[in-house]
């Protein structure tokens, strides 16, 4: 089973590519699995039931997303659902939502579990690496996806370590900015700090550099607009091979 993860799905002009250039890529890519995060998929971000249907339309089966999961309040009855899209498992227990699905394929179970990193982040959350090891503790699959939502990529790495030959891949979001750290770690978990954005190219972090550029010069409030040009789809293809659980290969895709 080839499983197609996507990087943050950046507003409309992000969901629209992900429209484009899916159905091809999963022939491409023998992608059985796509797993995306959606957390910034609506315009001036968030995520809403429009996005959301939006992406599983195109192909996506679940649906991640981290810390703008709770901003639009409209999405809060399909977090509640729960039916392929997850926030992060170490949100206060009161947030709407669940921090895994199970994707019921019956040839392949496939477990996805959203966590969010804590370091340059808030608000406070729980641990990552406890609310990992109570999850674990109960996920009966031997193929778990991790969605590490994280900006420090020294805690992106450490939970990697952590969760080492415990889960099938840890893959970071957040940053928005593909790294070039594939690899399978000493344990066999496949592993990325961040598999990079579905978003505009020559924008920062998918919103117009001159706004951007703006509120860090000046220090001043400044309306965020999504850059709707020269939209790059971004993310990790992980093979997973006859040992249950095991990924054999990870590897990064970018269609510009
Ligand atoms: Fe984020």
């Amino acid at each position: 089973m080839n499983v197609l993860f996507l990087g943050d799905v950046v507003g409309q002009a992000g969901c629209e590519k992900v429209r484009r250039e899916l159905p091809r890529l999963k022939k491409e890519l023998s992608a059985g699995i796509v797993v995306a995060n959606g957390e910034n998929s609506a315009e001036g971000n968030g995520i809403t039931p429009y996005s959301a249907q939006h992406l599983f339309a195109s192909g996506v089966d679940v649906l991640t997303t981290g810390n703008h999961a709770l901003r639009r309040r409209d999405v809060y009855d399909l977090l509640e659902e729960g039916n392929g899209i997850v926030r992060p498992a170490n949100f206060h227990p009161s947030a709407p939502g669940k921090g895994w699905f199970l994707h019921d394929n019956p040839a392949f179970p496939f477990a996805v579990v959203n966590l969010q990193g804590r370091v340059y982040m808030d608000p406070p959350l729980a641990s990552p690496f406890d609310t990992a090891d109570a999850l674990l503790s109960k996920i009966d699959c031997a193929n778990i996806l991790v969605d590490f939502h994280a900006e420090a990529t020294a805690e992106m790495l450490a939970l990697g370590h952590y969760l080492d030959g415990r889960v099938s891949a840890v893959i970071g979001t957040h940053t928005h900015v593909q790294t070039a750290d594939e690899r399978l770690l000493p344990r066999g978990t496949a592993y990325i700090t961040d598999a990079g954005m579905c978003g505009g190219r020559d924008s920062i972090l998918g919103v117009e550099k001159e706004r951007a550029i703006e509120r860090l010069r000046t220090g001043l409030p400044v309306r965020f607009q999504n850059d709707p040009e020269q939209i790059e789809l971004c993310g990790v293809l992980l093979v997973f091979g006859k040992t249950p659980g095991k990924v054999e290969r990870i590897e990064r895709v970018r269609v510009p």
